[in-house]
């Protein structure tokens, strides 16, 4: 049996993280399966942390970038024009923009990492406003470069930071009464809060356990980032692309966000891309180059995230996940019914259970693990979320979940 993780072990930094969960070496994945060096299969539901929405080394994307490569086109292009960045962007204005209304926007491309259009995110709404705090929200998760960490919730990360992180008003999430007494305190000159730069929201907490922000909330929060002059942003990061039931998990919020931060599942390959979504008048804030960086130009994401946002020409892609998310809720209902579980929470095909102790949730994982499912646990380690490919097929989505539903039955049986 070859397993040799000893290479990792003696040269790799102790920062390793998900690699302690599923302790194996991966050689090769194809959709909604990862093989070991053992040819050992594994059903993910993990897909990348919210990346490969459209699966490992999806047929459709891999033909397009082979193709590319083999034409010799430009891998990478810092911010200049290149003909498969313009396909991008047409395609994105096409499918995304103009059936919202949202033709005018403008796209920014950051650097490739979901926290690096955060920073963005956040720099241009303290340019726009000349404010520096951030109204963010417990239990968000927005990334792990200082403004973004000052912005997400969980100790666990905070505590690395080395330098303290400010500028950033505690928001109470989908909490209508919270919203309230911040409401009175930023119109109260004698409360001592200034008005923010921005209020800065995951529509569906992801990493924080699959919390969906309700509509009155989400609109409420927006119309007082309108009262106080502030940006109202939406990170989309982890449960955008289709996530969630429709392009933006916000779809159906009736709200209107100054910037949307996407990345993750856009680049459509497991391929980076950061971008922002902006209102132009906001967007004409920057002056060239102001937050620049040298990974702008993905090549292979522009082409591969290109055939991603043509899954979104018609509903049935979107139709057959929400489908799938039913069939995933389906069995945690009945676990919920049978066992001791704290509670279920779901959007689309983004699910979450939330365990008593982070120690119940650890143990389903691994075992889920040694029979061959894939799955992560999120917020403070209570919570396993279920995000497998959209493209999960159904034979694989029924086996994971006879895995992990027999997993549950052995820790709380
Ligand atoms: C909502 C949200 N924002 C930001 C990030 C940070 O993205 P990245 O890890 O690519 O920096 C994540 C990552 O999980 C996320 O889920």
């Amino acid at each position: 049996m070859i397993n040799e993780m000893e290479t990792f072990e003696q040269h790799e930094s102790e920062i390793r993280a998900y690699c302690r969960a599923v302790p194996t070496v991966f050689k090769k994945s194809s959709n909604a399966i990862m093989t070991d060096e053992n040819d050992k299969e594994y059903i993910d539901f993990f897909a990348g942390a919210g990346v490969l929405n459209f699966g490992h080394n999806n047929p459709k994307m891999k033909e397009a970038v082979i193709d590319f490569i083999q034409r010799d086109g430009v891998v990478h292009s810092l911010d200049m024009f290149t003909d498969v960045k313009r396909d991008f962007i047409n395609t994105f204005v096409k499918t995304v923009l103009e059936p919202r209304g949202m033709k005018n926007r403008k796209l920014q491309f950051t650097g490739p990492t979901g926290t690096n259009a955060v920073e963005a995110a956040l720099k241009l709404a303290r340019k726009v406003t000349g404010r520096t705090e951030v109204v963010a929200c417990n239990r968000g998760f927005h990334g792990m470069t200082l403004g973004a960490l000052a912005c997400t919730a969980n100790n666990a990360f905070r505590s690395s930071s080395g330098v303290p992180l400010t500028h950033v008003i505690r928001g109470t999430f989908d909490d209508m009464r919270a919203l309230e007494l911040m409401e009175q305190k930023f119109k109260d000159a004698g409360s001592g809060l200034t008005p923010p730069a921005a209020f800065l929201i995951e529509p569906v907490q992801a990493e924080g356990g699959v919390r969906v922000a309700s509509k009155e909330w989400l609109q409420g929060v927006q119309k007082l980032a309108n009262d106080l002059g502030a940006l109202f942003i939406l990170d989309d990061i982890q449960a955008g692309c289709g996530r969630c039931g429709s392009y933006f998990s916000f779809d159906d919020m009736g709200v209107d966000p100054d910037i949307i931060i996407l990345a993750k599942g856009l680049g459509g390959f497991g391929t980076p891309i950061g971008m922002l979504v902006n209102k132009p008048e906001y967007d004409k804030a920057w002056g060239p180059g102001q937050h620049t960086g040298t990974f702008r130009g993905q090549g292979i994401s522009f082409v591969a995230g290109k055939v991603g946002l043509e899954y979104f020409n018609d509903d049935s892609f979107v139709n057959e996940a929400k489908q799938k998310g039913e069939t995933i809720r389906a069995t945690l209902d009945e676990l919920q019914a049978k066992y001791e579980i704290v509670d279920v929470r779901q959007k689309g095909l983004m699910l979450a259970i939330e365990f008593k102790t982070a120690q119940i949730a650890k143990d389903v994982a691994s075992t889920c693990f040694e029979n061959g499912l894939i799955i992560g646990a999120c917020s403070t380690g209570e919570i396993l979320k279920f995000i497998p490919p959209l493209t999960i097929e159904k034979q694989n989505l029924e086996k994971g979940l006879d895995i992990f539903a027999n997993a549950v039955a052995k820790v709380l049986g």
